[in-house]
């Protein structure tokens, strides 16, 4: 047979592998516990809606919609049976951001009666159909949070710690908090125009992107990581000193509450966010010096999205945390994490084909009981296989060699110190549930002891 080609995954997309899950496993579990000790309550939602929504809440004209969403036309799919019934279920999307899907499931599901405020968070996969490059991917995961119902400065500053406290948790110090207001609808028009008014001046000057946020969304020009754009950006109207003052009351307060709460951020003026809803706070966190390049978390108020999307007016600020880019900064900046701890209690080790057929149904056996054990068929030296045993952490782990099989008795061996008892085969189920329930007891008491201290 000729040799075939092997198809490779699509661009921007990413397998994870065991050596890079260790990090996932601890930046989720991070993110799960924050969030959930935070007072948030996590739910589920569909990785894909009607495009619509997407149009109506991030933004048509926004980069995220109007460029990089995977929009597809279900009623072109073969064997689809609802060809022309209903137009706007046939054309779907993948889901860019998580948002707007939180914002139909909170009207949808009747959560407006619900005591406020409501505090939810998702952890799952987006798609943007994005220039694939550092950091920078189409399929990719986000915790995304959103409270709702609340527009006390309290809310964004307590949002804010809980952003800092993950990453503070998953040891990544070298990062800063960025902060700005985009006013309401009474001053943002008027900033708006401010800045049209500024950049058609200078038109000639900016790049072509700018050229057409101008005429759609003027304050995205602010956010422009185009160097020929900023000598420009720089001398544009600063928002913060034209917001109204109830919005720069509200600033304010979110800067106080964040002092009080010891979370260092800066006031960066030309911070704007690239989706359509947001209005006053607007937040980013980036890797310190490292602003122009790729966010690791974002967010922001949107109090008028709740009604634009046909709810009862709500107040509600959000954000999202990449998931990707955290592993990735932990990874490329060597931060360790802790060592996972074994999932295995009890590694199978045989040698000759009885040895074999009895470690294949202890471990059944074993398992049934609740016991994680591991076992290496395919390796035939007790030292390959202790060394497997060792890679996966195994509390112990059971030899069944050829005499043992005769003498149907097994080998119980201590990982932690290579010593080593012979035991009854029929003993052998209960004697290892003791120990491994000892073991987990004694670890836990120490890691008790070494918290207290
Ligand atoms: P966003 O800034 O578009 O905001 O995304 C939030 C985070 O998702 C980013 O800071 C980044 O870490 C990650 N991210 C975005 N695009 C990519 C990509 N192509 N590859 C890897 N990671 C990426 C939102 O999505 C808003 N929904 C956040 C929000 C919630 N605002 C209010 N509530």
């Amino acid at each position: 047979m000729p040799k075939l080609q092997p198809i490779n995954k699509l661009k921007g997309f990413k397998d994870v592998l065991p050596e890079d899950y260790v990090y996932w496993n601890h930046v989720l579990a991070v993110a799960d516990e924050v969030m959930l000790s935070g007072g948030f309550d996590r739910i589920d939602l569909p990785t894909m809606e009607k495009e619509d929504l997407y149009n109506r809440t991030t933004g048509e004209e926004t980069d995220v919609v109007g460029k990089e969403m995977y929009t597809f036309d279900t009623s072109r799919m073969i064997g689809s049976k609802d060809k022309k019934k209903d137009k706007d279920e046939n054309i779907v999307a993948l889901r860019p951001e998580i948002t707007p899907s939180m914002v139909r499931a909170y009207i949808e599901n009747g959560m407006q009666t619900w005591p406020k405020p409501i505090s939810l968070f998702t952890i799952g996969k987006c798609y943007r159909h994005e220039n694939p490059q550092g950091g920078r991917y189409r399929e990719f995961t986000q915790l995304d949070a959103e409270v709702f119902g609340e527009e006390d400065a309290a809310i964004d500053a307590s949002l804010i710690s809980l952003v800092w406290d993950i990453f503070q948790r998953l040891k990544m110090n070298d990062i800063e908090v960025h902060i700005n207001s985009i006013g309401c609808t009474e001053c943002k028009p008027r900033i708006k125009k401010m800045l049209v008014d500024y950049f058609k001046k200078k038109q000639s000057k900016l790049c072509e992107d700018c050229k057409k946020r101008l005429k759609k969304n003027p304050l995205r020009i602010l956010d422009c990581k185009n160097e020929r754009c900023q000598s420009t950006i720089a001398g544009a109207p600063v928002t913060i000193d034209n917001i109204c003052e109830e919005c720069k009351k509200h600033l304010m307060s979110v800067l106080e509450y964040l002092d009080e709460m010891g979370v260092s951020y800066n006031l960066t003026p030309n911070l704007v966010r690239g989706l359509d809803y947001y209005n006053r706070t607007v937040f980013e966190v980036t890797g310190k010096d490292d602003r122009r390049q790729n966010a690791l978390a974002g967010g922001g108020r949107y109090d008028y999205l709740i009604e634009q999307m046909g709810g009862e007016p709500s107040p509600a600020i959000g954000f999202g945390l990449g998931i990707d880019r955290t592993v990735d900064f932990l990874k490329n900046n060597n931060i360790r994490i802790p060592k996972p701890k074994s999932k295995v209690n009890i590694f199978m080790i045989q040698l000759g084909e009885d040895a074999k057929k009895i470690a294949l149904k202890k471990t059944r056996e074993l398992r049934k009981m609740d016991l994680s054990t591991g076992i290496a068929i395919g390796k035939d030296t007790i030292k390959s296989q202790l060394r497997a045993a060792d890679k996966v952490n195994a509390l112990f782990s059971v030899i069944i060699g050829q005499r043992e099989a005769v003498t149907n008795s097994a080998i119980i061996r201590d990982m932690r110190d290579g010593v080593q008892e012979t035991v009854e085969l029929e003993d052998l189920n209960g004697r290892l549930l003791n120990m491994v329930e000892e073991r987990i007891k004694e670890e836990e008491e120490y890691k008790k002891k070494a918290k207290s201290k």
